[in-house]
C-alpha cells in the first residue's frame, strides 16, 4: 500500500485488506450466533455499504433476506443527516428482525433518522451493523450493536467508501493526509 491521490487530495494507507477481512469475519460470526434459528432481513444502505455487505453476507451462516435501500435527504445526500425517505424497501418488515448494514457511522445523524423511519414499519427489532464507527464524532445517542472497527475522526476512503464518488473500489482503506 502506498499514498494515493484522488482529485485534489492525498490519502495515506490506513487499514490493510487482510485486517478488514478478519474484522468482518468476526462480526459475521457474532451475528450468526446471535440470530441462530431466525431469519433476519439485512437492509444494506447503498452505495457505501455494498462492498462490506458482500463480504459480510457471504460469511453469515443463517437463512437471510437481503434488501438494498437508498436514503433520500432534504439537501442532496446522507451527510446532512436529514433522511426524509427510504427508497427500495420492497418488502414488509413488519414483525421481522432487521439488521441495517451501513458503511460508517460518523455524526450518527443519518442513522438516527433512518432508525426513526424504520420504526414506523413496526419491525420486530432493528439492530445496526456498521463497518466503521467514529465515536468521537458521534453527536446523538445511538445504540450500535455491531461494528467492525472504531476509527478516529478522520476522513477515509476505500472498501466502498468514497471521496466525491471515487475510491469505492479500493480493496483497502486510506485516510486523508493531514496537511
Ligand atoms: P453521519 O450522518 O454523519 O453519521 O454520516 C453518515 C454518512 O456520511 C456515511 O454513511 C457516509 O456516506 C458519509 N461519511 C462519513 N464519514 C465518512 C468518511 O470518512 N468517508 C466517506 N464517507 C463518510
Amino acid at each position: 500500500m502506498h499514498t494515493i491521490r484522488i482529485k485534489d487530495k492525498e490519502f495515506a494507507p490506513f487499514i490493510p485488506e487482510a485486517e478488514i477481512q478478519a474484522r468482518v469475519a468476526r462480526v459475521a460470526e457474532q451475528i450468526s450466533r446471535d440470530y441462530a434459528g431466525r431469519r433476519p432481513v439485512f437492509l444494506v444502505v447503498l452505495s457505501g455499504a455494498f462492498v462490506f455487505a458482500a463480504d459480510l453476507l457471504r460469511r453469515i451462516t443463517l437463512e437471510a433476506e437481503v434488501c438494498f435501500i437508498r436514503l433520500a435527504s432534504y439537501e442532496g445526500l446522507a451527510s446532512t443527516g436529514q433522511v426524509c425517505q427510504v427508497l427500495g424497501l420492497d418488502r414488509s418488515i413488519e414483525n421481522r428482525p432487521v439488521i441495517v448494514v451501513e458503511d460508517i457511522v460518523d455524526t450518527g445523524l443519518t442513522m438516527q433518522s433512518l432508525l426513526a423511519l424504520l420504526a414506523s414499519h413496526s419491525p420486530e427489532s432493528v439492530e445496526v451493523c456498521t463497518l466503521f464507527l467514529k465515536p468521537e464524532s458521534l453527536r446523538v445517542p445511538l445504540r450500535i450493536r455491531y461494528w467492525c472497527q472504531e476509527l478516529p475522526s478522520r476522513f477515509v476512503v476505500g472498501y466502498g467508501l468514497d471521496y466525491d464518488q471515487l475510491g469505492r473500489n479500493l480493496p483497502e482503506v486510506y485516510a486523508l493526509k493531514e496537511t
